[in-house]
C-alpha cells in the first residue's frame, strides 16, 4: 500500500490530522489499534477552547459540537468557604465550549468515512521503518493479514503509551517529566446541571471538579491516592465525598444521581523533544502530556496537528520545507504554556501530603490574589480560553 501521509493513532490528534489533510487533498491512512465502537465510547476530555471550537467549525465538522455543545463564559474558584467566579468573556471576550471529547471522535470518524477515507481499526503490532530516508514505511497486522505502508512522511498520534516515540533515535532526544502524588476519580452521573459553570474546588480533602456533559448526565472528579481502586468508592462515600469538598454555608449542594462510570486517571506532566525526527512527526499526547486541572491536552493535540496540516500543505504545494523543519519549536513554544498553566493551576489547587503550614497559607493566599487582582484573573482566564 502507499500513501503520503501514514497516521499512527485515531485519536483527535490523528483523525483530524487525516481530516485537515484531505482537506488539503493530501492523502493519509490512520491505524488505530483499538475498535471503532471502543474509540467512540471512552470517556475523557471535555472542554472546547475556542480556538479549537473554530478549527473544527471552519473543518466542516462543528455541527452537532454548536448543535449539542454548551458555551461557558465563565467558571467558578472555590476555596476557604466561598466561590468566586472567573468572567472568561468579560477578561478575554472568548469563551469555551463543553462538548466531550467521545463525541469529537465521533464527528471526525463519521467525517472520513464520508470521504471513503483509509481507516484501519484493530491492528496489531505497528512499526515503524526508514525513518531517516525520504521512503518511511510502516509494517502492521490486520485481520490476521500482514501490511505495508510506503509513505512520505509519519505522524506518530498514537498517545503517550504508543509506539512512535520510542521509535525516534535516542541521541539527542530530551524528556522532561513531573508525575504527581494524586490522581482524578471521575464519575458520571445521571442527573441535571450541578451548576450552570464549572467548579474547581480547593478543599483540606483535596480538589474536586464539578464539570457537566449535557442536561442529563454530569461529569465530576475529585482527588485520590492514583494507586486507589475504584471498587473501593461505594457511590455513598463518593457523594459523601463530594459534598464534604465542594459544599458550604451559601447553600448550594451538589445533586445526586446514578453513577454508571468511575475510574481513576494518574497525573503527569511531560514533554519529550524534538518532536520530529526525519519523516516521523510527534503529535498530541505522543510527545507531550499535561494534569488535567485547566483541561489542555486535547487542545494541544489540535493545536499540534493544525501546524503539523499547515506544515505539510506547503511541502506538497509549495515543495517546501520550512514551516515542517520549524515544526518542534513552534509547537513547543504553545505546549511549554500549556505546561505551565496546568502545572499552576493543578499546584494551586490540590492537596499535598507533604506540605508544610507555611505552604499550605501560600497556596490560599495565592487564590486570593488571584480572585482579588483583575491582572491575575486575566492572565488566568487567558490561558483557559487558550488565547496565546
Ligand atoms: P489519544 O487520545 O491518546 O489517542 C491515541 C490513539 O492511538 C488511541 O486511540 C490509541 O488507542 C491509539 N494507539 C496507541 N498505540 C497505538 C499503536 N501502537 N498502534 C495504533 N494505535 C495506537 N484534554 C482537554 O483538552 N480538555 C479536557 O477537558 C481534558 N480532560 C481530560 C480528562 C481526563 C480524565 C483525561 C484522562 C484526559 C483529559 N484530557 C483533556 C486530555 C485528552 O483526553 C488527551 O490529551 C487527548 O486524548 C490527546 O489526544 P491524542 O490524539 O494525542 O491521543
Ligand atoms: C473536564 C476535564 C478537565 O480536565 C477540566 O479541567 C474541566 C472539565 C471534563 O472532563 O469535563
Amino acid at each position: 500500500m502507499r500513501t503520503q501521509v501514514a497516521i499512527i493513532g485515531a485519536g483527535p490528534a490523528g483523525l483530524l490530522l487525516s481530516h485537515l489533510l484531505h482537506l488539503q487533498g493530501i492523502e493519509s491512512v490512520v491505524l488505530e489499534s483499538r475498535s471503532r465502537e471502543d474509540i467512540e465510547s471512552t470517556i475523557r476530555a471535555g472542554v472546547l477552547e475556542q480556538g479549537t471550537m473554530d478549527l473544527l467549525n471552519e473543518a466542516g465538522v462543528g455541527d452537532r459540537m454548536r448543535a449539542e455543545g454548551a458555551l461557558h463564559h465563565g467558571f467558578e474558584l472555590a476555596y476557604a468557604g466561598r466561590r468566586h467566579r472567573i468572567d472568561l468573556r468579560e477578561l478575554t471576550g472568548k469563551s469555551i465550549s463543553v462538548y466531550a471529547q467521545h463525541e469529537v471522535i465521533k464527528d471526525l470518524v463519521a467525517a472520513r468515512v464520508a470521504a471513503d477515507g483509509q481507516l484501519f481499526f484493530g491492528v496489531r503490532d505497528v512499526a515503524l521503518h526508514g525513518l531517516d530516508g525520504a521512503r518511511p514505511s510502516v509494517t502492521f497486522t490486520h485481520a490476521g493479514q500482514a501490511q505495508r505502508i510506503e509513505a512520505d512522511f509519519i505522524a506518530g498520534c498514537d498517545g503517550f503509551h504508543g509506539v512512535a516515540r520510542p521509535a525516534m533515535p535516542q541521541a539527542g532526544r530530551e524528556d522532561y517529566q513531573r508525575v504527581y502524588p494524586f490522581g482524578w476519580f471521575g464519575i458520571l452521573v445521571e442527573a441535571p446541571p450541578s451548576s450552570e459553570e464549572l467548579i474547581y474546588a480547593r478543599h483540606e480533602r483535596g480538589f474536586a471538579l464539578v464539570s457537566t456533559r449535557s442536561p442529563t448526565v454530569q461529569r465530576m472528579y475529585f482527588q485520590c491516592d492514583p494507586k486507589d481502586s475504584v471498587d473501593n468508592w461505594s457511590d455513598d462515600r463518593i457523594w459523601a465525598e463530594l459534598h464534604a469538598r465542594l459544599e458550604n454555608r451559601d447553600g448550594w449542594r451538589v445533586t445526586e444521581g446514578r453513577i454508571f462510570q468511575k475510574n481513576i486517571v494518574p497525573m503527569r506532566s511531560f514533554v519529550s523533544t524534538p518532536m520530529q525526527s526525519g519523516r516521523l512527526f510527534l503529535a498530541g499526547d505522543a510527545a507531550h502530556i499535561v494534569p488535567p486541572t485547566g483541561a489542555k491536552g486535547m487542545n494541544l493535540a489540535v493545536s499540534d496537528v493544525r501546524l503539523l496540516a499547515a506544515g505539510l500543505d506547503d511541502f506538497y504545494r509549495r515543495g517546501s520545507s520550512e514551516r515542517l523543519d520549524r515544526y518542534t519549536d513552534d509547537a513547543l513554544k504553545r505546549v511549554w504554556r500549556a505546561e505551565y498553566f496546568s502545572w499552576w493551576m493543578t499546584s494551586m489547587l490540590h492537596t499535598f501530603a507533604d506540605a508544610s503550614p507555611f505552604q499550605r497559607e501560600l497556596q490560599r493566599a495565592e487564590l486570593d490574589n488571584v480572585v482579588g487582582s483583575r491582572a491575575l484573573a486575566t492572565a488566568l482566564a487567558e490561558n483557559y480560553v487558550g488565547a496565546f
